[in-house]
């Protein structure tokens, strides 16, 4: 069992998560908070046990990914809520892959939740609080300087490829992939998968029930948000 580093000073502190140095200055400590915001922090909670499900459902999916051949910043996970990631550089570019009609695209375009799409879209949101993480084009990501042109066609297809992987592995467990957010970086010119992937970053509904077992819960004040995560966790698990 390897040990532990020692957490050093905190470098940053987002809506979910803290990020702390390590001895290394290539390797970073991930800690998941219970915190859940939404609306841009217009909306605030705590969702318990949420960083637990959330580092552990990270920790499967990013393994899962590594198999296939991706690369993630993820390292290992050293407890129930920290996981040992490569430090990176990221990318202030939020990149949403979708498969059905749901959230702000439902909203955007009048379109009725729920609607097949005939191929997964890629759509791109600039990273700013203080303008709500506005949809760009991916031309404005290039001209404003925040990722190049060939660092967005690696982006574009990690995040399909991501999309295919997911997509089969929870289809098999009865879960639909309706959409979900991924953040890349850079460590050492490489681009790696950053940030997490779990329920508050994806959009998760049953195949049978179309029960949705994400976020959304907590969005919409659905109920049963806990047991929405536990249950996705069990699923992913299985
Ligand atoms: P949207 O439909 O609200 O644009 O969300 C698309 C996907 O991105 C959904 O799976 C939830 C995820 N997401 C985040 O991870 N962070 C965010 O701040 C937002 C708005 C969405």
């Amino acid at each position: 069992m390897e040990s532990t580093p020692p957490k050093l000073e905190m470098f940053y502190e987002g809506k979910a998560k803290k990020l702390y140095a390590t001895a290394d200055p290539d390797l970073v400590i991930c800690y998941f908070k219970d915190d859940a915001t939404a609306f841009n922090a217009k909306k605030r909670g705590t969702i318990e046990d949420k960083g637990v499900v959330n580092n552990r459902m990270s920790e499967l999916f990013f393994g899962l990914l590594t198999r296939t051949g991706l690369k993630t910043h993820f390292v290992r996970r050293l407890n129930d809520r920290e996981m040992l990631c490569k430090r990176l550089q990221i990318i202030p570019v939020e990149t949403v892959v979708r498969n059905i009609v749901a959230g702000s695209m439902a909203k955007r375009l009048g379109l009725e939740e729920g609607r097949e799409l005939s191929f997964p879209v890629v759509e791109y949101y600039y990273k700013s609080d203080p303008l709500d993480d506005p949809l760009i084009y991916p031309e404005h990501a290039i001209l404003f300087g925040w990722a190049t042109a060939a660092e967005l066609e690696t982006i574009r297809s990690l995040a399909l490829k991501v999309n295919e992987v997911l997509r089969r592995f929870l289809d098999e467990r009865g879960i639909i992939l309706v959409d979900f957010k991924l953040e890349f970086g850079r460590h050492h010119g490489e681009i790696l998968l950053g940030d997490e992937i779990c329920p508050d970053t994806c959009r998760f509904w049953d195949k049978a029930s179309r029960k949705k077992l994400d976020k959304d819960r907590f969005r919409r004040d659905l109920g049963d948000v806990e047991e929405a995560y536990q249950e996705m966790l069990r699923r992913v698990e299985d």
